[in-house]
């Protein structure tokens, strides 16, 4: 079989950049090698991200590249195939097409198990059904040596698609509905990324919390227990899982929290609003109060637990008083970091087309306010860490020779020196030091994690 190279960029979030793994070992078999460039692929997918215009529009640019590329190889006789892939995919379809003609094949988060029977068409396939059998079916799994290639840390779809519909939204739309995988299929993904040396596996879902899959025995799981079931998997070390949502952390969590050593004690719990009429206009289906109140069980059930979340400022409707209530929460809770975002209009979601839309420099100038209150919590954070002992899982070579980077259980990144052979060992670091989001520490004889030290008590 011809050797062909297979070019693969992934937008937005940790979905796509398994969705982009995945589509890669679709395309093996076919004879598609990945390259870490462009220029000589002979396939280009780009899998994209509609969360935020500027995500959208991205791809825009990116494929006015591409057009050169290809047109480049086709004055050396090369044909380039092109490929949108992922959420811009689904919610544009042919439209790409008509913006971007160097594109020649358009599919869908739901529908990419299809890609090499696509790519076997000659003429120009839009595809984004949402087709009723279920993609992870027709996926194949990589084989050990790739595995190997991914490294110590790893993510699986355990959970995909959103029933949820925020107001500001576009998920539901673009992944469609909630549909959470067997358990069994997770388990056997897990001890293949096991047999070929993960540490460490995150699993993900669009909304994660709510993961019903079912067993070998038709009984329904939820994640709590899939955490523990992936928790008695040779090799695995450490366990994370994202993106929550507020309204699915049950008691089987919070168990999980209290119980499960290899669970991280961090969580990516997305709030968006410290305002309940805003959390309202947002359908986020819980208040200010019940947010808190699962902070405060998480807290119990994990003393040394660390939260971080999504905010979106400017929301239609969001006055000063509303978005002071986001800054009291942030204090409130003591963030060990958060993303925060302007409110992007995006077509065909409810938010749109409400009242109230706020004008783009309110937007910046709050967007600026929330961002400098999170990196003061988040810089507090980081010195608190100063001197305490954590288990740092070793992932790579680190910045000078002699070091090894790993990461601590709060997803800082740790430089350490190290001995080579300790890549893919959680080791006891004492920290030492940091800057910005990193920090630096040395060996320790033995894990010592004082808890009470990091409770965060807010501002
Ligand atoms: N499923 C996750 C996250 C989905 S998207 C959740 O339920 O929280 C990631 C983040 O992008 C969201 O948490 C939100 O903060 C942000 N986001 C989503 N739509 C947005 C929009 N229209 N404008 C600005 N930010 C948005
Ligand atoms: Fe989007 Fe809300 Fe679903 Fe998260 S829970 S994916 S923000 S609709
Ligand atoms: Fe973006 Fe789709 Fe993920 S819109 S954030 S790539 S689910």
């Amino acid at each position: 079989m011809n050797e062909r190279k297979l070019y693969v960029k992934s937008y937005g979030c940790q979905m796509n950049v398994y969705d982009s793994h995945r589509m890669a070992d679709l395309l093996a078999p076919e004879g598609y090698v990945e390259t870490g460039a462009p220029d000589d692929a002979d396939l280009i997918i780009l899998n994209t991200c509609n969360i935020r215009e500027k995500a959208a529009e991205k791809v825009y640019s990116e494929l006015g590249r591409v057009r050169l590329l290809k047109e480049s190889a086709a004055r050396e006789g090369r044909r380039v195939t092109v490929a949108v892939a992922g959420c811009v995919a689904q919610a544009e379809g042919a439209e790409i097409i008509r913006r971007a003609p160097v594109v020649d094949l358009v599919v869908g988060p739901q529908s990419y198990h299809r890609l090499p029977d696509l790519l076997a068409r000659e003429q120009r396939v839009v595809e984004t059904e949402f087709p009723l059998g279920d993609k992870f079916n027709f996926l194949t799994l990589p084989s050990i040596a790739k595995t190997k290639s991914r490294g110590i840390s790893a993510f699986v779809t355990v959970q995909e698609g959103c029933d949820k519909f925020c107001t500001f939204c576009v998920v539901p739309y673009t992944r469609g509905t909630e549909v959470s995988r067997p358990v069994e299929k997770i388990l056997v993904e897990v001890a293949n990324l096991a047999l070929g040396g993960v540490r460490e596996v995150t699993l993900i879902g669009q909304n994660v919390n709510a993961y019903h899959g079912e067993d070998r025995d038709g009984r329904v799981c939820t994640l709590g227990r899939l955490l523990e079931r992936i928790a008695g998997i040779p090799g695995i070390a450490r366990l994370r899982y994202t993106t929550s949502h507020p309204c699915d952390v049950d008691d089987d969590l919070i168990a999980v929290h209290r119980d499960l050593p290899q669970l991280a004690p961090q969580l990516h719990l997305p709030v968006q609003s410290g305002s309940d009429r805003i959390l309202g206009l947002m359908n986020r289906r819980h208040t200010r109060a019940d947010y808190l109140r699962i902070i405060d069980r998480l807290r119990d059930a994990r003393p040394d637990i660390a939260f971080t979340s999504d905010f979106i400022v400017g929301f239609p409707g969001e006055t000063e008083e509303d978005f002071v209530d986001t800054l009291s929460l942030v204090d409130e809770v003591g963030y060990s970091g958060a993303y925060s975002f302007s409110y992007s209009q995006r077509p065909g979601t409810p938010g749109a087309t409400m009242d109230g839309q706020i004008p783009g420099d309110v937007k910046s100038e709050r967007l600026q306010r929330l961002q400098a209150a999170i990196t003061r919590h988040q810089a507090a954070f980081q010195a608190r860490c100063i001197g305490l002992t954590f288990e740092v899982l070793m992932e790579k070579p680190g910045r000078r020779t002699g070091q090894l980077t790993g990461r601590s259980p709060y997803l800082q990144p740790v430089q350490v020196m190290a001995p080579a052979h300790m890549i893919g060992a959680m080791v006891p670091v004492t920290i030492t030091g940091t800057i910005a989001n990193s920090l630096f520490g040395t060996l320790a004889a033995s894990p010592r994690i004082d808890a009470q030290s990091l409770a965060t008590a807010g501002a």
